[in-house]
């Protein structure tokens, strides 16, 4: 890529992963040039969060379109203005159509609260406490057509701790979400990690498993 990775994040709530990636990247050390922040609720929380930041912001409201289809085209077209070099899913509850998917092909990354492959889709935390896990996670990884499925770049594992609610888990779940995600979008930005012919390409190899960091169970790398 390019000397600076031009990034579209997409959001649908409060965006706390987008706020750690402005923090991220007003650090200073960052390829990544946060150009717009796109969201399909017009109440989205991120959204103050980019204005605050002086981030072109864009909202479409899915339900205003027909199809899904018709909102990702719209979704494209809008993008287009910043030619993104890189699309973040942060909390964007949308799922992207195979036509989008395959316009922007190994572009999007997502960030989802599991150790994939285990545990995609909703809910993961209460999953996570009802089967008696040890350890819970999330895991950045490039979007394909099947949801929460596509090859992996960077997991962030922490242990459970028995007897803490949903809730609680899942915070510590986003706090180390906000250390693993820029730095795994950086990595794409630098062209260190890469997607090719479906699969995670690290420094030139290709990656069976993610890069793993372990935390411990206050949030702090191992
Ligand atoms: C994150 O926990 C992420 O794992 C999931 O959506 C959540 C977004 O949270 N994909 P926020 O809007 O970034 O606070």
């Amino acid at each position: 890529m390019a000397t600076r990775c031009k990034t579209a994040i997409l959001i649908s709530g409060s965006g706390t992963n987008l706020q750690a990636f402005i923090d991220y990247v007003a650090g200073g050390a960052s390829i990544l040039e946060l150009s717009v922040v796109l969201s399909n609720r017009p109440d989205a929380f991120g959204l103050i969060r980019a204005s605050n930041a002086g981030i072109p912001t864009v909202c479409l409201e899915h339900g205003q379109f027909a199809s899904r289809d018709a909102f990702d085209r719209a979704v494209a077209a809008k993008l287009d203005a910043w030619q993104p070099d890189l699309l973040v899913l942060a909390g964007f509850m949308r799922i992207l159509s195979a036509g989008f998917v395959a316009r922007y092909a190994g572009r999007i990354l997502n960030i989802h609260p599991a150790l994939l492959p285990a545990y995609p889709g909703l809910d993961t935390h209460q999953r996570v406490l009802d089967a008696g896990d040890e350890w819970h996670g999330s895991t950045v990884h490039f979007v394909t057509e099947e949801l929460d499925g596509g090859p992996r770049i960077l997991q962030g594992r922490l242990p459970v701790i028995t007897g803490e609610t949903a809730d609680q888990l899942a915070a510590r779940v986003q706090a180390i979400e906000h250390q693993i995600y820029p730095e795994a979008a950086d990595w794409v930005g630098e062209g260190r990690v890469e997607f090719r012919n479906g699969e995670t390409w690290i420094d030139g190899v290709v990656a069976d498993e993610p890069v793993v960091h372990v935390f411990d169970r206050t949030g702090k790398k191992l």
